[in-house]
């Protein structure tokens, strides 16, 4: 499919650019060090997209990784000197894919393994409940950009933490500590209200907190496999400029109509 780029049309079209193809074709549209933040969700290794994506790979852990690969070398070229990647994958090749990451980024670029735990899906057979999401963090080269976001936690009794830092509100006492790799950030239900009709949608809020993490307003997002737009939506609301693609004509639809959604007062200038 022809790249194609739009730049006008709703207030968010002007903060967005969005193309449409093969990542291999949209991330050569592109000039190299441009961007500060890449998210990648690709199809997972799994009977699920197996079907949807048989004209890449037909369900070979190989066959997988020699489809990703190149992809993700293409999007590297495109980060910053400051710059990040976050790859979003679970269990079925996180691990091969883990090993070939840290040969593209170099093993000291990689920074968290950070585990997205939620409570919705099926209970599994005779295995565990399988309950989450792994996304793999590494950062260009040493000078990455870097906000230390702290987060709630929450205290069974306020005895004893006197003059550290306890707060107290309407579900108890809590502190402020520093993030943790594990984020308890609920999975989007078919009644959600940022619900599209798109089945891999990831929440707003996994997607905001990745881009407070390692991005300030006034930069550039990228997104090339960004499926209903997750990525773009979170990132004009946040005053960032993003760039999202995808080879699918629903997904750029989805994402489209999402932007085309956002208020006037959401597209914060940065
Ligand atoms: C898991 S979904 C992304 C979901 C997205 N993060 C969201 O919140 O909606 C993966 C996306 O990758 C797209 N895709 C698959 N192969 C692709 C390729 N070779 N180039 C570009 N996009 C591709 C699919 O069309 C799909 O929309």
């Amino acid at each position: 499919m022809r790249p194609m780029v739009r730049t006008e049309g709703s207030p968010a079209a002007r903060s967005c650019v969005l193309l449409a193809g093969d990542v291999l074709k949209t991330t050569a549209c592109l000039r190299d060090g441009s961007l500060e933040l890449i998210y990648a969700d690709p199809p997972f290794f799994s009977g699920r997209n197996r079907r949807t994506f048989a004209d890449h790979w037909r369900g070979d852990l190989d066959l997988y990784l020699d489809w990703l690969m190149p992809r993700m070398r293409a999007m590297k070229r495109l980060l910053a000197p400051t710059g990040s990647l976050f790859l979003h994958l679970d269990w079925h090749a996180v691990h091969a894919v883990k090993v070939a990451m840290d040969e593209l980024f170099g093993r000291e670029r990689f920074l968290n393994e950070i585990i997205w735990s939620y409570r919705t899906g099926g209970t599994g057979g005779r295995w565990l409940a399988r309950k989450h999401d792994t996304l793999l963090f590494y950062a260009r080269g040493p000078e990455y950009k870097f906000h230390r976001l702290k987060e709630r936690s929450d205290l069974s009794h306020c005895y004893g933490f006197a003059n550290a830092g306890v707060r107290v509100d309407e579900r108890g006492p809590y502190r402020m500590t520093f993030m943790r790799d594990v984020w308890e950030i609920p999975a989007l239900r078919g009644n959600s209200p940022e619900r599209v009709p798109f089945p891999t949608q990831k929440p707003l809020a996994l997607l905001r907190r990745i881009i407070s993490l390692v991005t300030d307003p006034g930069d550039r997002v990228g997104d090339f496999l960004c499926g209903s737009g997750t990525t773009l939506v979170a990132a004009t609301q946040m005053g960032r400029r993003a760039v999202g693609a995808d080879i699918s004509p629903d997904a750029l639809a989805s994402t489209l109509r999402r932007l085309q959604q956002l208020s006037p007062e959401e597209l914060l200038t940065p």
